[in-house]
Formats: structure tokens, sequence, C-alpha cells
């Protein structure tokens, strides 16, 4: 039998696979088979958001799996259209609702913009009641991290961050867990670009162990302990991405790899005032 996935311990004690499934960009009327087809795989984690438009399709496959509601790990997020104490609240209650659940597993504020301090206080208080296992945040550069933790009770237990070879947050992910902050990686292959999965470095380091391009990526995340949501549409796909973990990275190849992080975002920089604009004024429903 393939090694199994391994298990995160947060800062709360509550347990998250480092391996789990995301659903960013899957069509609403095709998420109910691929998330079918990723729990068949052997996925027990799966990473959506209300901006997703597709929190009831993955809640129909979560149904239709059969699978003990305890075996499984669900996170979505609050689009910045939701902050505040109250909306936040109703939002929660509206992504419980399209997901059939009634509890979730991580529940994170998608973006540090809008009045995102005051969905933590209805955070907090979901988590107080156990509505929710644990809480934290996405798309959180040091700055906004620190001062979030710096002024409320609850410290965010995640922080899902853009994050691949060519944008690595290694003095990111240092900072973070010196305050007890898991790191997770959004786009783990940068969505192909840079021609990722034609690197030369990362295809001559595969075939010393026999895996792909795909896999050399994800044993080097979660080598480094950071929590991965690879997303596929192809079943294929789905199982390759599962088979990392009969593997281990030299200290070299890890530092080949390391050479390839520009430092920079591959998608777009969050300090952007045109993008800021651009996000805050997108509506989800
Ligand atoms: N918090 C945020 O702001 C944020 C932002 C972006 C993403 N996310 C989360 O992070 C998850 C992952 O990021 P992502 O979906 O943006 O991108 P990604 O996982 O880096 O890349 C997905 C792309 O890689 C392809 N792919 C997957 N496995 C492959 C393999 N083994 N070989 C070759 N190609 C492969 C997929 O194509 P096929 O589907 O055709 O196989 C798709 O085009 C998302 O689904 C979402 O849950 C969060």
């Amino acid at each position: 039998m393939a090694p199994q996935n391994r298990l995160i311990t947060l800062n709360n004690g509550v347990q998250m696979p480092i391996l789990g499934f995301g659903v960013f960009q899957v069509p609403e009327d095709q998420t109910e088979q691929v998330v079918t087809d990723a729990l068949a795989a052997g996925y027990r984690s799966i990473d959506t958001a209300a901006s997703y438009g597709n929190e009831e399709a993955v809640g129909r496959a979560i149904k239709g799996s059969g699978i003990p509601r305890e075996e499984l790990f669900i996170t979505t997020k609050m689009w910045i259209q939701h902050t505040g104490e109250d909306t936040a609240k109703r939002e929660f209650d509206n992504s419980l609702r399209r997901l059939g659940l009634d509890y979730l597993d991580l529940y994170l504020i998608h973006q540090p913009l809008g009045d995102y301090y005051s969905s933590w206080r209805a955070m907090q208080k979901l988590y107080g009641e156990s509505l929710i296992k644990a809480i934290g945040v996405s798309n959180f550069y040091p700055d906004r991290l620190v001062d979030l933790i710096r002024h409320n009770d609850v410290t965010p237990a995640v922080n899902q961050i853009e994050t691949h070879p060519f944008f690595q947050r290694q003095a990111d992910q240092q900072l973070m867990r010196e305050h007890g902050v898991q790191i997770e990686s959004w786009g783990p292959f940068a969505e192909g670009r840079n021609d990722l999965f034609t690197n030369p470095v990362l295809a001559e380091i595969g075939s010393a162990h026999g895996k792909s391009v795909a896999q050399v990526v994800l044993r080097w995340l979660t080598q480094r302990d950071v929590v991965v949501i690879p997303k596929s549409v192809r079943p294929d796909r789905m199982a390759e991405n599962l088979d990392i973990f009969d593997f281990d990275l030299t200290d070299d190849e890890m530092t080949r790899v390391a050479a390839l992080d520009t430092g920079a975002t591959v998608f777009f920089d969050h300090h952007d005032p045109a993008m800021v604009e651009w996000l805050g004024g997108r509506r989800v429903d």
C-alpha cells in the first residue's frame, strides 16, 4: 500500500492533512463529479470558497460519497463583499448551508481587504461556539498578519498564500512559524505559469526518482512542511498528485529547487491599488 498522507497539527491541536484538493476554477457544473473523483482517489481535505461559486456542488459530492464527516477536512473562505461582523456571521451560515454541513474544519478570510477585523471578531465567536474547528486567513502579507495577531484574541491557525517554486515564501514561512501560523500554499504549480511543468531542474530531479515535475513540486513543498491543495479535473493527475509520500528529496535537490525562487508573485500583487480596487468591487452573488 502507498504511504499515507501526513497530518499537520495546527496551533489549536486540530489536525489537517498536509495534502488536500483545491477547486478554484472548476466550473460549477463539473465540480460534483470532480470532487467525487478526488474523494474516490483518496483526498480527504477539500478547499473551496464562496467566491468560487461551487460550494453547493462540493456539498453534493461530500454527501454522495458516504464518507463519515469526521474523516473529512473542509475549508471555505469569506469573500470581501461579506466582511463586517453581522455580514460575516450571515455569510458563514450561507456557506454552511450551501455545503450542507453543520460545521467547518477551516474558515478563512479570503483577502486582507474590506472590514476584515470585524469579520475576524465574528469568526472568533463562531470558533468559540465550536461551529468552526479552526479559523485562518489567506493572502495576508507579514505586516497584515502580525497586525491581526497583535490586536485580536485568536491567532490564525493558517495563512493560505501563493507559494510555489518561483515564489517560495521562505522568510514569510519563518515569520509564520514564529507566530504559530501554518503556511498553506495556493497555486503549488503556479497554475503552470513560467513553463513549470517542463522546467529542466524539476524534470531532472523527477527523473532521478521516477517521479513527475508535479510530484517533485508537491514533495518539495510538503518536505518544507507547507500544506498543499493542488487542483486537477483529471482523475489520473489526482492520483499522481497524491503519490508523493514514497520518496524524499535530498538536501542538494532541495537547494536546487530553492534556487528557482524569483521572490515575486507570478499572479498579482495585493499591494497594487488597481488590484485592490478590482477585488473590492467583485461581487460573488
Ligand atoms: N486563497 C486564494 O486566493 C487562492 C488563489 C488561488 C488558488 N487557491 C486554492 O489553491 C488551489 C490550487 O491552486 P490553483 O488551482 O490556482 O493552481 P495549481 O494547483 O497550481 O495548478 C492547477 C493547474 O495545474 C494542472 N495540473 C494539476 N495537476 C497536474 C499534473 N499532475 N500534471 C500536469 N498538470 C497538472 C491543472 O490542470 P487540470 O485541471 O486540467 O489537470 C491546472 O491547470 C485552488 O484550487 C484553490 O483551492 C486559493
